[in-house]
C-alpha cells in the first residue's frame, strides 16, 4: 500500500505559550517539528505532507528538508486553517492520486516512536478502515455536573486517544466531506460517519506537547543527564 502522513503544524500553541506558532519552538538544537519528522521519516511513507501556519510554509520545508534527506521529493507542504480539523483538510486536499492509507499525526507529539506509526500503518494495511493509538487511563475518573461527583467511571472502558490516526483514504475523504461540525479528532469525525474504528497500542512517548510543562518533559526524556 501507498502510505500518505499528514503531519498538522499549523497551530498557534496558546497554551505553550511561546513567541511564535508551536511547531516551530525548539526542544533542544531542533525544532517540534523537526523531532516530529524524525517519527515520520522513519516509517515507510510515500508522501509527507506537512500543514503549516500561513506565512511559516518555507520554515516547514527547512525542517523537512533536513530530516528527510534524500527523500525531500516526498514532501509537499500546504497552509493549515483555524481549526485542526480546517488543517487536516488542506492536507487531505494535496494527496498524491496513488495513495490509499492515510496517517494523521499531530506535531506536537514530537517523540512519537517508528513503532507507533508502523502499528497503526499495518492494521490498516491489513483491513481496518479507522485505527487509533490509545494507552490505559490510569487516573481514577468521575462524572461530575459543576462540583458535584455524579459517577464513578469504570477506566476499563477509558481509553486516551493519541496520534497518528490511521485511514484508509476514501473513508477519511468521505467522512470530512460530510462532517458538518467540529470534532475533537480524526477518529470521532469517521466514528461520526458511522464507521467503526480499532485501537492499537499506543506508547508514552507520544505524549502531546500542550502545556511548559510538557516541553521540559519533552527535553529531559531527550536528554536525561542535562537537568
Ligand atoms: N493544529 C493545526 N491547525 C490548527 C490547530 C491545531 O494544524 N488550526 C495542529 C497543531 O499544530 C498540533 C495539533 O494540531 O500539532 C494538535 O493541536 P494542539 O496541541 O491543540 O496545538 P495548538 O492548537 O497549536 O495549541 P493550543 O490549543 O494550545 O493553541
Ligand atoms: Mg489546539
Amino acid at each position: 500500500p501507498r502510505i500518505a502522513v499528514i503531519v498538522v503544524a499549523a497551530g498557534s500553541g496558546a497554551r505553550l505559550g511561546a513567541d511564535g506558532p508551536k511547531a516551530f519552538v525548539g526542544i533542544d538544537e531542533h525544532t517540534i517539528l523537526h523531532h516530529a519528522l524524525q517519527g515520520v521519516f522513519a516509517a515507510p511513507a510515500a508522501q509527507v505532507v506537512i500543514v503549516a501556519p500561513a506565512g511559516r510554509e518555507g520554515d516547514a520545508l527547512t525542517d523537512a528538508r533536513a530530516v528527510a534527506g534524500d527523500r525531500a521529493d516526498l514532501v509537499t507542504v500546504t497552509t493549515g486553517g483555524s481549526t485542526r480539523q480546517e488543517s487536516v483538510a488542506a492536507g487531505l486536499a494535496v494527496l498524491w492520486g496513488d495513495v490509499d492509507i492515510v496517517l494523521v499525526h499531530d506535531a506536537a507529539r514530537a517523540l512519537t516512536p517508528p513503532e507507533v506509526f508502523a502499528r497503526v500503518a499495518d492494521a490498516v494495511a491489513s483491513g481496518r478502515g479507522a485505527v487509533l493509538p490509545v494507552l490505559p487511563v490510569v487516573d481514577t475518573v468521575k462524572r461530575v455536573d459543576d462540583d458535584e461527583v455524579r459517577a464513578a467511571v469504570d477506566r476499563d472502558e477509558l481509553a486516551a486517544a493519541q496520534t497518528p490516526q490511521g485511514f484508509r483514504r476514501e473513508l477519511l475523504v468521505s467522512a470530512y466531506r460530510g462532517a458538518a461540525q467540529e470534532f475533537t479528532d480524526d477518529a470521532a469525525l469517521v466514528a461520526a460517519a458511522g464507521h467503526q474504528v480499532f485501537t492499537v497500542a499506543g506508547d508514552e512517548r507520544a505524549f502531546k506537547i500542550t502545556t511548559p510543562a510538557d516541553l521540559e518533559r519533552a527535553r529531559t526524556t531527550l536528554h536525561p543527564a542535562a537537568q
